[in-house]
């Protein structure tokens, strides 16, 4: 029999015809990938495409969902800008970034705080602070201190390790969720001192829903989630020799303390606030004590699942 014209580009080197199926179609597309050169390339997109493959047979997508999975994928994209990663907060509400974190905290050498969400609100370009200072510039609220110290895995102080510290406003909004995105809020960068002690001036932290404007928020309310952060504080913690450290600090008794819509709560990652702690270094504010456990570094692996937009925008267009 005489291969009809359309077939011809599948027919193999043997001269046999591929019956492209729905159960043939994964064994033809991962053939078509076994040429890739990078092995961890195509070992990813190998599983990717099984997956993928697995999932559309266990649903039996039909072309209505999977057009609809590509505009929703497509608004998500249109949503992003250099001040909002509407893709990294799809991960997040898939709980794909909790996710990656778990397995991140899972490749450590030895035990370290854990791993939280970077978050969509993430920027490299905060203010350098000396100890001691306030982050607020002007969002008004409750003051409270934090402070603590940056110790290895054997409780050692890790000197002048680099504390990035970033949090909401009491409306639950980031600077970057303002008006004018450019005027920076309640972020900045410490250098703890030589016995690796941090403190510094905050506002108590507030409990707010994520962003539910664009079609991450579509998703949520379709699946009548409420779309609640628990009330956090952000730190990003490094020093040379350390495995860099993204994790954020929970406040005990938030309602949604147990239903984080991002999945970033970790028991030992909730703190109280404090009134008359003997240490506090600000005694005239209430306190909020953690300290920080780094790891040494065995790879050069970014601990960051997630990036400030304005990094990703520009990366993405060259
Ligand atoms: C945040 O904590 O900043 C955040 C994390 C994930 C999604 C939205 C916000
Ligand atoms: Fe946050």
């Amino acid at each position: 029999m005489i291969a009809p014209l359309w077939a011809s580009a599948r027919v193999g080197a043997g001269g046999h015809m591929q019956v492209i199926d729905e159960k043939t179609i994964t064994g033809a597309a991962l053939d078509q990938m076994s040429t890739t050169p990078n092995p961890r390339f195509k070992q990813v997109m190998s599983s990717l495409v099984r997956h993928l493959h697995d999932f559309a047979r266990e649903v039996d997508l039909t072309p209505e969902e999977w057009l609809d999975g590509i505009k929703f994928l497509t608004a998500v994209g249109q949503k992003c800008t250099e001040h909002r990663q509407e893709f990294i907060l799809l991960s997040d509400t898939l709980g794909l970034s909790a996710l990656i974190n778990a397995l991140h905290d899972k490749r450590g050498s030895e035990s370290a705080t854990k791993s939280s969400l970077l978050g969509p609100f993430y920027r490299a370009d905060a203010p350098m602070l000396k100890l001691g200072d306030s982050i607020i510039s002007k969002s008004p609220g409750t003051e409270v201190c934090f402070y603590g110290k940056v110790v290895d895995a054997e409780g050692k102080p890790i000197p002048n390790a680099l504390v990035q510290i970033w949090e909401p406003d009491e409306t639950g909004n980031y600077d970057l969720q303002l008006h004018d995105p450019s005027e920076m809020d309640l972020r900045g960068c410490f250098h703890c001192d030589s016995e690796g002690c941090y403190y510094f001036r905050g506002l108590c932290p507030t409990g707010y829903m994520i962003p539910m404007d664009g079609p991450v928020g579509d998703m949520i309310r379709a699946q009548k989630r409420h779309g609640y952060r628990p009330a956090h504080i952000h730190f990003l913690i490094g020093a040379p020799g350390y495995r860099e450290l993204v994790t954020a600090l929970y406040v005990a008794g938030d309602p949604h303390i147990d239903s984080d819509t991002v999945f970033g709560v970790n028991q030992s990652l909730i703190i109280s606030v404090q009134k008359n702690d003997p240490n506090n270094p600000l005694p005239k504010l209430s306190s909020i004590h953690f300290d920080f456990r780094l790891t040494a570094a065995k790879d050069h692996m970014s601990g960051r699942v997630g990036a400030d937009p304005k990094q990703i925008i520009s990366k993405a267009a060259h």
